[in-house]
């Protein structure tokens, strides 16, 4: 094989990137789409479009058409059961964040994912691509922070407004999305959380459920973490604030870094913070320090962050290697979402690992006790979807 020959399933806001990015890349080709409703067809530039074979049936696409690879690319409850319908006919998968809307579900996929062995199995993780993350874990890695303290993540820059909400039947209710903005806008940096730092033992959560919209899931959620080396995390979400924060703060033994507007400012300490309180003898001094801007290669990688997840999986079916974003760490992220939310719901320390179970009847119980109506508007497309990834 000198090539491979992708399929996506369903053909959303998102697809229709998957579907340009896999026509950049030299060694892939998009053969075939699948969508229940045949009018998302559209969104594919007429050019590609003509190229390809278009099916309304997972079944009969994963049966006849002509590929190697899957994207699965439809609302989250889906994919598990799509990703292993691909899987069971033999096609490598590419899964759209989140890997699936709780624990449990996570579980399912990844047993089965087991079986396959011979697949090669990731997760939409495109932010894992961006070169100030790559740098900040490098720095995380190396020992150059020292030991981490205290963490602040503040990520209110996630605006979305009435009308994105009303625009699809399955966004933001428990029984068509399963969660809010932990899981629709949040899975990329809960998953930086996990590969920065490690998942916390503990998480306590404030979490407000359709504060600035008419939805049922949370849209403002204010968590403080605790993990088992003594650090402490606060992780504060909204999609009802603009202009918007992403600012992430890491204090650590060497310094303190803050990444926000893309650039990464370090304050180096010339002594360990520690060090200095045990041994200097000023009552109120704090030790020299010096300020560096950190500088990172992009040439222009942040833009492609969905074809370098694709490219990664097209040379790693192709050459082998490693994964940028294994499938199987999706289900890291989303515990630590699924305690952010049980916490706020059941106004209690939740502890990790979650229990699966406990978090599935939670859901289940929200599901049917649901008043919520759900109106479905045509929206305008306009607007930058880019702040989406
Ligand atoms: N990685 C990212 O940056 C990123 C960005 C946006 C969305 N996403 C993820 O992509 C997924 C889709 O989001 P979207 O905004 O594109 O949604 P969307 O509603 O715009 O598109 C979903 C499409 O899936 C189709 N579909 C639904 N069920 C199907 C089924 N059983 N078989 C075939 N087609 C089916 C729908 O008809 C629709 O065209 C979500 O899980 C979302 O979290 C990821």
């Amino acid at each position: 094989m000198d090539k491979v020959k992708f399929g996506i399933i369903g053909i959303g806001n998102i697809s229709t990137f998957h579907a340009k990015s896999i026509c950049e890349l030299a060694q892939a080709e998009l053969t075939a789409v699948c969508d229940i409703n045949p009018e998302a067809f559209l969104r594919i530039d007429a050019a590609v479009r003509s190229k390809i074979k278009c099916f309304t049936d997972v079944e009969t696409f994963l049966n006849e058409a002509d590929i190697d690879a899957v994207i699965v690319s439809v609302p989250h409850y889906s994919h598990p059961d799509i990703a292993i319908a691909a899987m069971n006919a033999g096609k490598h998968i590419i899964v759209e964040k989140p890997i699936a809307v709780h624990k449990r579900e996570a579980e399912r996929l990844i047993a089965e994912a087991a079986k396959h062995p011979e697949l090669v199995k990731s997760l939409m993780f495109n932010q894992r691509t961006i070169p100030a993350h790559k740098k900040i874990k490098q720095m995380i890695d190396n020992g150059e922070l020292g030991t981490i303290r205290r963490i602040n993540w503040i990520i209110t820059d996630w605006f979305r407004s009435q009308i994105y909400y009303d625009s699809g039947d399955w966004r933001a209710s428990w029984r068509g999305e399963g969660g809010g903005v932990l899981l629709n806008q949040c899975p990329h940096q809960l998953d930086l959380m996990q590969w920065f730092f490690g998942l916390p033992c503990k998480v306590r959560a404030d979490v407000k459920l359709g504060k600035y919209h008419d939805i049922e899931v949370e849209d403002e959620v204010n968590a403080y973490l605790e993990y088992a080396d003594g650090k402490t995390g606060n992780f504060i979400a909204s999609t009802g604030e603009m202009p918007g924060t992403n600012r992430l703060e890491i204090t650590a033994e060497r310094g303190r870094l803050v990444f926000e507007d893309g650039k990464i400012e370090f304050i180096r300490n010339e002594i360990p913070t520690s060090e200095y309180c045990r041994h200097t003898d000023k009552k109120f001094g704090i030790c020299d320090n010096w300020k560096c801007e950190v500088r990172f290669e992009d040439n222009g990688i942040s833009a492609h962050q969905h074809r370098n997840v694709i490219e990664n999986v097209v040379n790693v079916i192709l050459h082998g290697g490693e994964l940028i974003a294994p499938m199987e760490e999706g289900i890291r992220g989303l515990e630590l979402g699924n305690a952010m939310l049980l916490s706020g719901l059941k106004h209690e320390t939740v502890e990790l690992p979650l229990d699966s179970a406990e978090y599935a009847a939670c859901l289940d119980t929200l599901i049917a006790t649901s008043r919520y109506h759900k109106k479905v508007v045509a929206a305008n497309d306009s607007g930058d979807f880019t702040k989406s990834f």
